[in-house]
């Protein structure tokens, strides 16, 4: 193992900087939604969740998926941003400052894989489409709608520096809203809107304007967004590649690199093992738990899991664009850490090892962290709907029957 002095040479280490914002070290706790917000409003555990992961040393956290409006969420237990919980978010921003780290929200729309339970009504969607997710149909959002969620996002955005924030990251990716009127499978638009990738990013592209706009010419604003859909007929590389160049022209200070599509290619943006089995064991009604079983073959596919699963294609967008590129997407060690710098991208973004190991920059600069033990098992994901994210392995031991 290097010792404490070479470790404090590693370039993951070095402070960064994402638009006016100093960051201690390159290593940001990726989006990962939490489940520990009912009502749809942040709790003490949100707040306990992240700053445990401040305290241990990554440069800044992100509170996952905060929907923008009412109508943008798939789980009642999905924080949706208002003006009445900007106190509880104040709370959870101060709490990580005061442990020396930045903490930046993650804004975004399901579209039409939002919750009819949930929402009170049918879903928005680019185009009218089945969600075989979701077993229903979204209605073809209307210009009046598109403008409308444009807004959302403003004001959330607003309400996001009003609790503390340091940054905003808009989902773009994985198949939410924006990602929905990117992707040619769930854009069928006749309109302005819909059929060539000018008109697919209309709407995307100004969200971030806009976004961009309402905060100001300095505060960050990351944009998450897809390499490709992971399947035929959805967003390719080489149209990603442009998407990204509008981004960075509209406003975005950061790109962080994923893919996949939650109501098709769930697993394509995380790898390994699906976790059926503890999903099922969820609370989920006996229509919802019948339908998991009848159809998860229609949209639960799975991808091995490698190292560093993103980095060839995010090596296309790196090198279209000027604003940081954040590597995202199986990094698991100071070695993958230390090639996404080599390489040229700014940050990294974890998801799991940081879910195992919250404690883990703490750890590198005490030379006793080298690479994760997460074993991609993926019961955290399951988690998300019983009570709260956390690593199972870790405590419960790793997964027995994955071989
Ligand atoms: C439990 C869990 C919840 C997740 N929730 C979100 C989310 O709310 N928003 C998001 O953009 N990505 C979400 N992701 C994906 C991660 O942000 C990340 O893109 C993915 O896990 C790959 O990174 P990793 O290999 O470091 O885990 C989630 C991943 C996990 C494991």
């Amino acid at each position: 193992m290097p010792d404490i002095a070479e470790k404090k040479q590693l370039k993951v280490l070095a402070p960064g900087k994402i638009a006016g914002l100093e960051l201690r070290n390159r290593i940001i706790r990726a989006g990962c939604f939490e489940g520990m917000c009912p009502g749809g409003s942040p709790s003490d555990a949100l707040t306990d969740h992240h700053r445990e992961v401040a305290a241990g040393g990554t440069a800044m956290t992100t509170v996952a998926y905060c929907s923008v409006s009412f109508d943008g969420r798939a789980f009642g237990h999905e924080i949706w941003m208002r003006e009445e919980i900007v106190p509880g978010l104040r709370k959870l921003t101060d709490a990580v400052h005061l442990e020396g780290a930045a903490v930046n929200i993650q804004l975004g729309h399901c579209g039409f894989f939002s919750n009819k339970h949930v929402i009170g009504g049918r879903p928005i969607g680019a185009s009218r489409k089945f969600c075989t997710f979701r077993y229903a149909f979204a209605h073809e959002m209307t210009e009046e709608e598109i403008n409308r969620v444009k807004e959302d996002f403003g004001k959330a955005a607003a309400l996001a520096i009003k609790a503390g924030f340091d940054a905003v990251e808009i989902h773009s990716g994985h198949g939410y809203l924006l990602s929905q009127f990117l992707s040619p499978y769930t854009n069928l638009r006749q309109d302005s809107y819909g059929g060539s990738l000018e008109n697919r990013m209309r709407f995307p592209a100004s969200v971030i304007k806009h976004v961009r706009e309402t905060v100001g010419p300095d505060f960050p604003i990351l944009v998450k967004m897809n390499l490709s859909d992971g399947f035929k007929g959805g967003l390719e590389l080489d149209e990603a590649v442009e998407v990204a160049k509008l981004y960075e022209a509209e406003g975005a200070s950061a790109l962080v690199l994923s893919g996949g599509f939650t109501a098709k290619t769930p697993f394509y943006m995380m790898r390994g093992r699906i976790p059926l089995k503890e999903w099922l064991q969820g609370p989920k009604s006996i229509v919802e738990k019948t339908g998991l079983r009848l159809f998860s073959g229609l949209f639960l596919q799975t991808y091995p899991f490698e190292e560093m699963f993103f980095l060839e294609e995010s090596r296309k967008v790196r090198d279209a664009v000027s604003i940081p590129v954040v590597l995202i997407g199986g990094i698991c060690s100071i070695d993958n850490m230390e090639k996404a710098m080599q390489e040229g991208f700014e940050f990294v973004e974890l998801g799991r090892a940081l879910i195992r190991d919250p404690d883990l920059v703490r750890r590198m600069e005490r030379g006793d962290w080298e690479a994760s033990n997460c074993d991609h098992c993926n019961r955290c994901v399951a988690e998300m709907e019983n009570g709260g994210v956390w690593c199972v392995s870790k405590v419960k031991g790793q997964y027995q029957d994955k071989k």
